[in-house]
């Protein structure tokens, strides 16, 4: 079943995100048959250079060199490596557009792999040479990167200057973590299964935490991340699009604009806090030098390309509120942070208590409250917490999980490119975020980016690498007489 055969001009063909996932997605769906030998590669990038000198740096990386299917990934490699071809030039100018209006005809997918500096022009170049036009028979796409924008004003300033020139229903606003299983598991087990979305309100459910610990450090994205941080990096993009999935009502259908609907009416629904709720309700970490994972690090303001004196953080806790029906009065805790003791990317969703613990000498107190954990990744799967009677003559309960897991074979070399990719080349707009939902997830966290920009004096919590982050964090919690899922327990646990 190959796609609709397309040319796919990659902007930053030169780039680490062209090497490191879009490759191997490519290769995935050539493998996979998707891709026939009609589909043909455009890396466009400002290093001089040809077709064989972009095939030899993109031929260079394999991550599952010498692993199971390598010959097949060589074939699949080789056979798209054909159709692949180099053009040198400079993003702003506009011959670059003029050689690109002479060799491009039929369908064409513009994949946007370049700093978000360039966006806005990139998108104004294509249109204002006739790229973006579309025919009856040949489409055009443009695929926008992460990250869309710095806050809500630059958001919203990106998304007129985009959608000025090309309709939203070209644009595909790419958040990779929509292209996991994992994620998009969370939709199955909810809109399939009556035993779960029956239960999903704030009837049954106590509180909700996505979690999205990695034990990397920012290692050589100093300059990068020194200007963006834990929360803009992670909350308004991958944790929002985990929340949205968890908190969406059903929608009517599951078309794009029905299902993008629901979940920039939830994203909007989040509760936009004045800058004195936002302090309370969040908690900042930076890492000091440790060890994570097996190795030394140095501390984050030691890292290339970081400030010094830094008050960037590489971890943030928040608690937020859902304004709806549905999630009224639900606390949702976020946390993500970088050289953490595990790589663990989780939602644990805990049930209220049961009304009345009928057992003998049992307080309710005593019993734990169910939960629903969406293991995202890495172990992916889904475990339930249940309470079983302990085997023995007395009535007394211990905690069972009732565990499902991926088979690693059909999840192995995904990137959650493939079916973005796949989708992008369908035309299917459900796993792109729309302009509102960019915008509702912005309007949400900017009170917590101006609040820290004001109190600038306190910064952010040093935390020791290999921890579960700064101690703040747990005190979010504790004031709501709650604690956080163990995650570095659990792995020590397992070790
Ligand atoms: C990226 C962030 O968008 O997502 C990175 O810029 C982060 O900082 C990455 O490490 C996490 O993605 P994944 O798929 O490894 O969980």
């Amino acid at each position: 079943t190959a796609l609709p055969t397309a040319t796919l001009v990659i902007f930053g063909a030169t780039g680490d995100l062209a090497a490191r996932l879009l490759m191997p997605a490519l290769i995935t769906l050539r493998r996979g048959g998707y891709l026939d030998n009609r589909f043909k590669i455009l890396g466009i990038g400002h290093e001089e250079g040809d077709g064989k000198m972009l095939r030899d740096k993109l031929g260079s990386f394999d991550p599952g060199k010498g692993g199971e299917g390598d010959g097949e990934k060589g074939q699949a490699w080789d056979e798209l490596a054909q159709g692949l071809d180099y053009l040198a030039g400079d993003f702003a100018d506009d011959r670059l557009y003029a050689t690109l209006s002479e060799r491009l005809a039929g369908s064409v997918v513009f994949y946007l792999a370049v700093p978000p500096r360039f966006f806005g022009t990139i998108v104004e170049k294509l249109a204002d040479n006739g790229l973006t036009t579309e025919e009856d028979d040949a489409y055009r796409r443009v695929v926008v990167e992460k990250p869309f924008g710095h806050d809500l004003a630059s958001a919203k300033a990106l998304n007129a200057k985009i959608l000025s020139r090309v309709p939203e229903t070209q644009i595909y606003r790419i958040d990779h973590f929509l292209g996991k299983e994992t994620v998009q598991n969370i939709v199955a087990a909810r809109f399939a299964n009556t035993i779960v979305e029956k239960l999903w309100n704030n009837d049954c459910i106590q509180s909700v935490e996505i979690t999205a610990a990695e034990t990397v450090d920012v290692g050589t994205r100093g300059a990068f991340y020194d200007a963006t941080g834990a929360l803009r990096d992670m909350v308004p993009n991958h944790l929002f699009q985990i929340l949205a999935t968890i908190t969406m009502e059903a929608p009517a259908n599951f078309d794009a604009e029905s299902v993008r609907d629901e979940k920039a009416k939830v994203l909007g629904a989040i509760r936009t806090y004045d800058r004195h709720e936002a302090i309370e309700n969040s908690v900042r970490g930076q890492y000091e030098a440790g060890r994570v994972a097996g190795r030394e690090i140095a501390a984050y303001r030691d890292t290339a390309d970081v400030a010094a004196d830094s008050s960037t953080e590489t971890y943030v806790a928040l608690k937020l509120l859902v304004d709806t029906w549905r999630w009224a009065g639900v606390p949702f805790y976020l946390r993500t942070g970088k050289a953490l003791g595990v790589r663990d990317t989780e939602v644990v969703v805990t049930f209220r208590d049961v009304p009345f613990a009928s057992f003998p000498s049992t307080r309710n107190a005593d019993l734990p409250p169910n939960q629903m954990i969406f293991q995202i990744q890495p172990d992916e799967g889904i475990d339930m917490g249940i309470l079983i009677k302990r085997p023995g003559l007395e009535i007394a309960t211990e905690q069972a999980t009732l565990s499902y897991r991926y088979d690693k074979a059909e999840l192995a070399d995904l990137t959650g490119y493939e079916s973005l990719f796949h989708d992008v080349l369908r035309g299917d707009q459900s796993l792109f975020q729309r302009a509102d939902a960019i915008e509702a997830g912005w309007r949400a966290v900017q009170p917590f980016l101006d609040a820290w920009a004001e109190d600038d004096a306190t910064g952010p919590e040093p935390y020791a690498p290999g921890t579960a982050g700064p101690r703040g964090a747990e005190r979010l919690l504790e004031r709501d007489g709650r604690r956080w899922h163990a995650i570095v327990d659990r792995v020590e646990d397992k070790a």
